[in-house]
């Protein structure tokens, strides 16, 4: 896997602390194909200190090159981000604004590096509810990365399970109704294809951070037999070293799917 060009605070940082050729080899054969993280906690990571919280959001956002950097070094095939919910919409319009304004600053900014490193992105949600520049920017992330080969990333914005299933399933009732599809064909296979993951590796790891365990409308099918980490750190602690503690943590887990090894 290529590694990072530039090296930046965030290289440095996982370096000191990491040594990712090591942990490959070691934990290879045993890493996640594909790891999810809701990435909870920044509010109150702001409010502890006495900051508004759309800094903790921004806190939050400097986690995500360390994490996908990481993954990237690591071999992770494929990593997908919780960022904004279709329940996130609940709260005060000026906590929404400044998380769509660190998105369009995300984009903005981190989307070159990240091309140069051969991460392919991919939004996971509804983009047409999106604001028009969010949903413009996001589509040329997606457009300009898309025939990279290197690490999945994939951005939830938008994203809520019942949603994504709402979508399919009227897809699906369009073309059967149009005679396109016969309802026959619809096999599991054909579902996790359909929904907005469709093509990505099984998710093997879905971590939550901020200390609840709930799924908050995450995932829920693809989660079917994903091992689950809930980490009591809030986002904009959750540090490379925890992360790999994570991963490592998975690699002891017995997995059956059902079965008796
Ligand atoms: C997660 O952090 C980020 C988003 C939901 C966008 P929160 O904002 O939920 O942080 P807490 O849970 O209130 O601390
Ligand atoms: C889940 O966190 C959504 C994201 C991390 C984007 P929330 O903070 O919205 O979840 P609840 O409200 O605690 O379930
Ligand atoms: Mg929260």
């Amino acid at each position: 896997m290529t590694a990072f060009a530039t090296p930046s605070f965030f290289f440095r940082e996982a370096t000191l602390q990491i040594n990712t050729d090591k942990e490959r080899r070691e934990l290879s054969g045993h890493l996640p194909a594909h790891v999810g993280i809701i990435m909870d906690g920044n509010g109150r990571w702001a409010t502890k200190r006495g900051l508004p919280r759309a800094l903790g959001h921004r806190a939050g956002t400097e986690r995500l090159r360390g994490i996908i950097r990481l993954s990237s070094d690591l071999g992770i095939r494929a990593l997908s981000l919780y960022a904004f919910s279709t329940e996130n919409w609940k709260r005060p319009k000026n906590e929404v604004d400044a998380l769509f304004g660190l998105f369009m600053e995300y984009f903005t900014n981190e989307v070159e590096e990240l091309h140069a490193n051969g991460v392919r992105i991919r939004m996971l949600g509804d983009v047409d509810g999106l604001p028009a520049n969010v949903r413009a920017a996001v589509r040329a992330a997606e457009e300009k990365t898309g025939r990279n080969e290197g690490l999945r990333l994939n951005v939830a914005l938008n994203y809520g399970a019942r949603a994504e299933a709402v979508r399919t399933i009227r897809a699906f009732a369009r073309e059967t109704a149009a005679g396109t599809l016969n309802p026959e064909a619809i096999d599991e296979q054909l579902l996790l294809a359909r929904l907005d993951t469709g093509g990505l590796p099984e998710l093997d790891l879905l971590i939550r951070t901020g200390g609840e365990q709930r799924l908050s409308n995450f995932l829920l099918l693809q989660a079917a037999y994903a091992e689950l980490a809930f980490v009591d750190t809030l986002w904009p602690d959750f540090s490379d070293a925890l992360y790999m503690g994570a991963l490592r943590d998975f690699a002891q887990r017995s997995r059956r799917f059902g079965g008796l090894q």
